[in-house]
């Protein structure tokens, strides 16, 4: 699993690095970057969909 962030869409709510740390952090202007390759480590899955779920732009896509 794989998570991937849109940045056409994100518009810097910050829900996925507040919920996600571990998966995601902020630019200098609060927009939500992968952090690292993006892969999801095991146990992790959950997170990474409970961000998915709470984007409000859907800007998160699994892959
Ligand atoms: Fe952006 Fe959504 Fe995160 S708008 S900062 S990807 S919660």
């Amino acid at each position: 699993m794989k998570v991937k962030i849109d940045p056409e869409r994100c518009q810097g709510h910050g829900r996925c690095y507040d919920l996600a740390p571990g998966l995601f952090h902020d630019d200098e202007e609060g927009y939500g970057q992968v952090t690292g390759d993006g892969v999801v480590p095991p146990g992790e899955e959950h997170t990474a969909r409970l961000a998915v779920s709470n984007c409000p732009e859907r800007a998160i896509d699994i892959l």
